[in-house]
């Protein structure tokens, strides 16, 4: 973590209960990524603090241009979420958009970073690289998701390790707003990435990062042929049945890892150091791992597929909730930075 320079104003003090604040792009189907990374964190954190977790449609606009595509993956992420155990009782499940309140604030933010700070962004890079247009609002991504977070006043952010930097800038946007406008009373907690180290980065069929920006992803609902044909295809070497084999370089070891109990991890690293255990049958336990995983979901997200209405109100549940927390804050913000209001 980036240490605070000395002319920083003193932190606020981490809330004893964190409010936890995530969002995830519509911009295509949930995967295994998304899931080990992050999805897992935030259904296992919304029972046991105050969250708000936002469906980032502001930030899919940056890569995706098709306005059914939005609509569609939004709801779909909506229902993946309520399938995998979000419970709408305990916490804020939301359309981003539902709260335009960010995009002021974005601007706000604007006038406190420096452009070199977004000139250093790795993850703008990695975008542009992978073939997206590089438009102003990829490479102002950083900001908005700052405000994101910092508008409901989160102090933990359950992410994968590749949003660190991004977390590093909405750390920094805190301190220096807070220096500027109410040192002696600040009025952002600085925020802390919540990630887990054992699943840093998890790989995708090709032995990349998954990543739907790089076709390699194994969908959580995929299923059937499709979710066959996807394990069948993981990248593996060619050593022979009978070789014994290293399961720490192995993609299939590494997401069968992800699934089993910890005995079941290490029944399978023995079969693969000793030898007569093929990748086709590694394969073909990490199928079976996937499909026990979900099962319940599966069914769940077939029943809710049923009640769209159920899942709209969800979400505009969610935005009153959200909205209700950004209402003062957003008030307080405008008083500070002397946004007078004539109405
Ligand atoms: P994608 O790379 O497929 O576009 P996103 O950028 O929408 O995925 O990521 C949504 C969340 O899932 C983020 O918190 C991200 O860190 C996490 N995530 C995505 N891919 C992975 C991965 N391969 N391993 C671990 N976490 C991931
Ligand atoms: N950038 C995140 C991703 O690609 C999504 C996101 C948007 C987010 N706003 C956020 C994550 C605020 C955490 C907090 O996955």
């Amino acid at each position: 973590m980036e240490p605070p320079d000395s002319t920083s104003p003193p932190t606020p003090q981490a809330p004893d209960d964190p409010v936890v604040v995530s969002g995830i792009q519509p911009s295509g189907r949930l995967h295994l990524g998304n899931y080990f990374g992050a999805i897992r964190q935030h259904i296992e954190l919304h029972k046991q603090h105050d969250a708000f977790y936002f469906i980032a449609n502001y930030h899919a606009m940056t890569s995706v241009d098709d306005p059914d595509r939005i609509r569609e993956h939004a709801l779909d992420v909506a229902l993946d979420y309520l399938a995998l155990g979000f419970d709408p009782e305990e916490a804020a499940l939301f359309l981003q958009s539902d709260v335009p309140e960010v995009t002021e604030l974005t601007w706000i933010f604007f006038n406190h970073l420096p452009t070199s700070r977004l000139q250093k962004g790795v993850a703008y890079k990695e975008k542009v690289d992978a073939g997206l247009t590089p438009n102003a609002g990829l490479f102002n991504y950083p900001v908005l998701q700052a405000a994101d977070i910092l508008i409901y006043g989160g102090s933990r952010v359950p992410v994968g390790s590749d949003q660190k930097q991004n977390i590093e800038i909405a750390r920094d946007i805190a301190r220096r707003f807070n220096k500027t406008y109410c040192p002696d009373d600040p009025l952002f907690p600085i925020p802390e990435p919540h990630i887990l180290d054992d699943v840093a980065v998890v790989p995708g069929v090709d032995g990349r990062k998954m990543s739907k920006s790089y076709d390699n992803t194994i969908g959580i609902f995929d299923d059937g042929d499709e979710l066959q044909e996807k394990v069948m295809s993981i990248v593996t070497d060619s050593d022979p049945l009978d070789a014994p084999k290293d399961p720490e370089t192995c993609n299939v070891f590494a997401l069968i890892d992800l699934f089993a109990d910890e005995e079941k991890t290490k029944e399978i690293a023995q079969k693969y150091r000793e030898g007569g255990y093929g990748y086709g049958h590694a394969k073909q336990e990490l199928l079976g791992l996937i499909e026990e995983h979900f099962a319940e979901a599966r069914d769940k997200r077939e029943e809710l597929k049923q009640r769209p209405d159920y899942v709209r109100d969800v979400l505009r549940e969610g935005a009153k909730r959200a909205r209700k927390r950004v209402e003062p804050m957003m008030e307080r913000v405008r008083e500070l930075t002397g946004l007078v209001r004539t109405h």
